[in-house]
């Protein structure tokens, strides 16, 4: 406690941490007494002092600044207090094109895909930067409201959705299930509106309209909702019981029939000059609109053709969003620090004067790598031009020379790594390539304590094992101790603790108390049984992210599938690793990557510790109740009615796996007219050969 009274500036660091920490604490304490309960529990003079200290902390302490930071949020994040829905279609996230050329790209690969020598027509309409929404309706009435969440599921705002002005309640004659997606979104003017009222009430002013229109959206109480001016534009559906129409362009008038705002500037294009027209007149137009947009999306308007394309990984094939460039501020870089990733990667981290870009306060950003800073020549004490785009990590654009001061030296890169071992860090070199690798990386593995900590704050992040009272703070304080060094080591916690091998037992310790450590242990224990997905992505495989991870789990259903796969697949020439190459959305980098982690005995030693301890459940296989499922397939001669992309893509989808080559696991062939070698060797060795059309019957397709 003593802490909270020191002087800003007389804080250690650690005294900081633990301040930051208590006063997050603190202030959500009070935003939930104040937000969701209207009921105040100091005044609000000691608020905004709770807060002023903590941004002033937060500005000496640049690097501590915490997640669940109360600089970061305004209100509650009330994710815990909703109930959650599945959204029984997933509600997808966009590819970004940043150019023309990314436009052209785009438009290109759905003719390649489709095998159209011409272009088919696109919708082009804002993209609106608000917050996606999905309106449930059942024989015309409004049943659910929930949020994107993670795509999968969301958050159950049924109530406070029925509070926004242009969601209708009831529907005439709309199909008995409709699922209305789009965009929930605050105006400029009630915005500023809304500021203005904010600070009459001595409440903090919300950052941009989009957070604004979050906020709002997720309060607990929904009469505050209904105070807020929130609006909703509608263009996209989720499942339907029958089709709106055959065109987006089609389904959007029918939106706009059913009662819903629909966008006005929304136009159909059949050229990518049309498209790139329409983009520039909105991107002119943009500040008139009275609302934020930041990007044009384009989407095939032919609703089969969409079907057609389908999705890779969370985003639609048929739909692109053309951002607008990103915003621009100047400032002063003030110190740049290296930081360690979790695979040794050493990070350069500009430390900024902070500075307002794109509605939110920066101080620091990504310089990427030495050559970056080499490139741009950044050195410390220039001024630099930052951008920041969407949520994307704020960028250094370029250093503005002529306000170099005199004595500004260039910055050398560190050679080793800033871990007490000191580890040589170093660039490898690309063997296929030729080429230096960008990234200068420690060469410590396991016995660098940075990267050992930055695993193990992976392995416990809200996407893997994410166990309730074991954050960063509390894996950094075992980690020091020697009291956690690998991931098994969380769960011999409680054993070792009740042993008195743990000195001063957790309960004595500060920040801990009976309640706390017994709560911690249940937590624990809790995850001795986890998701699959969940599992795979706190391996910490370098190139697998929680995306790749939920790919792998539901390609191979089980742990002892996925891991006898992963180990076979160290042999170039095994059907393991083409197989997995098969999988849509792996690549070899991937791969090899996977095939390295499992080839390490490091790893597989950290691995078998902690199958002691924690067992991976099964995982859903995806489409099972397709014929195809988890059956190898492979495509030869050429095909007629899709493109050899399509093909896979297709099969993929229901849960094939595609080969390049016959083997004795193949189970169907598929033969086009001009086969060849493939289907001797399919014949040869007893594989069932289908026609194109013979396969599209099996699959149920025609
Ligand atoms: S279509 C399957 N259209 O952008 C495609 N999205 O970056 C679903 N967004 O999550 C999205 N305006 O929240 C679409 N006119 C628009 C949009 C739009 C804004 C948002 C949406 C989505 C995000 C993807």
């Amino acid at each position: 406690m003593s802490a909270a009274l020191k002087d800003v500036d007389q804080l250690t660091e650690a005294d900081a941490a633990a301040e930051l920490e208590r006063l997050a604490k603190e202030i959500a304490k009070h935003d939930k007494a104040y937000y969701a309960k209207d009921a105040p529990t100091i005044s609000d003079a000691a608020y905004d002092d709770l807060r002023q200290r903590n941004l002033d902390i937060e500005s000496r302490f640049p690097q501590l600044k915490r997640h669940d930071s109360p600089s970061e949020r305004v209100g509650i994040a009330p994710s815990a207090q909703f109930s959650e829905v599945k959204h029984a279609v997933p509600m997808l996230s966009l590819g970004n094109a940043f150019n023309d050329g990314d436009v052209e790209d785009f438009v290109d690969r759905i003719k390649r895909f489709l095998n159209l020598e011409t272009m088919p027509a696109f919708t082009a309409e804002p993209k609106i930067d608000g917050l996606s929404a999905s309106l449930r309706y059942e024989k015309g009435v409004l049943v659910t409201g929930a949020t994107r969440g993670d795509g999968r599921s969301g958050e159950n705002v049924t109530a406070n959705l029925k509070t926004v002005a242009d969601i209708p309640h009831h529907l005439e004659g709309a199909p008995d299930v409709l699922e209305v997606r789009g965009e929930v979104y605050m105006s400029h003017a009630d915005f500023a509106a809304l500021n203005v009222r904010q600070e009459e009430l001595g409440k903090p002013a919300y950052k941009n309209p989009r957070n604004a229109a979050a906020g709002s959206l997720r309060q607990i109480d929904p009469t505050i909702t209904a105070q807020r001016p929130l609006r909703f534009f509608a263009y996209a559906w989720g499942e339907l019981s029958e089709p709106l129409s055959e065109t987006q362009t089609g389904a959007v008038a029918r939106l706009g029939a059913l009662g819903f705002s629909v966008n006005a500037d929304m136009a159909r294009c059949d050229s990518v000059d049309a498209i790139l027209a329409h983009y520039r007149g909105l991107e002119s137009k943009r500040a008139q609109l009275g609302y934020d947009i930041d990007g044009v999306v384009y989407k095939v308007d032919r609703l089969d053709l969409q079907e057609r394309l389908g999705f890779v990984s969370r985003a639609p094939r048929w739909a692109i969003a053309h951002k607008f460039p990103a915003e621009k501020a100047t400032t002063v870089l003030k110190a740049i620090d290296i930081q360690v990733g979790r695979t040794g990667t050493l990070t350069p981290v500009a430390k900024l004067e902070p500075v307002t870009v794109g509605g939110v306060v920066v101080s620091n950003a990504t310089l990427h790598n030495e050559d970056e800073i080499a490139r741009k020549d950044a050195r410390v004490g220039d001024t630099v031009v930052l951008q920041r785009a969407g949520d994307v990590i704020p960028q250094i654009v370029e250093v503005v020379l002529d306000k170099r001061p005199a004595d500004a030296e260039p910055f050398e890169f560190p050679t080793i790594c800033p871990c007490p071992l000191k580890t040589p860090a170093i660039r490898e070199l690309n063997e296929k390539s030729g080429a230096t690798d960008v990234r200068r990386r420690c060469t410590g593995e396991f016995a660098c304590p940075y990267q050992r900590m930055e695993h193990l704050k992976h392995f416990v992040g809200r996407k893997t094992f994410d166990i309730e009272g074991l954050g960063e703070k509390q894996i950094a304080a075992f980690f020091e101790a020697n009291e956690v060094r690998a991931p098994a080591d969380i769960f011999t916690l409680k054993v070792r603790n009740e042993a008195g091998e743990l000195s001063p037992p957790l309960a004595e310790r500060e920040g801990w108390g009976e309640t706390s450590v017994s709560n911690l242990f249940a937590a624990i224990d809790e995850r001795r049984s986890i998701a699959l997905a969940r599992f795979i992505n706190a391996l910490g495989i370098r190139h697998v992210g929680e995306e790749t991870a939920r790919l792998l789990a539901t390609s191979y259903g089980s742990w002892a599938e996925f891991r006898r796969a992963a180990e076979a697949a160290a042999d170039p020439a095994s059907t393991e690793r083409e197989t997995m190459l098969a999988i849509d959305g792996l690549g070899e980098t991937v791969v090899s990557s996977v095939a390295a982690f499992f080839a390490e005995r490091h790893n597989a030693e950290a691995l078998d510790a902690l199958l002691a301890e924690v067992t991976p459940e099964d995982a859903e296989q995806n489409s099972s109740d397709s014929p195809v499922a988890g059956k190898t397939v492979v495509f030869t001669g050429s095909l007629e009615r899709f493109t050899r992309d399509e093909a896979k893509a297709r099969a993929q989808g229901l849960g094939a796996k595609v080969a390049g080559s016959v083997s004795g696991k193949t189970d169907y062939l598929v033969a086009g007219p001009g086969a060849g070698s493939k289907l001797k060797k399919a014949t040869d060795l007893g594989v069932a050969v289908l026609t194109e059309d013979e396969w599209l019957a099996l699959i149920g397709s025609s």
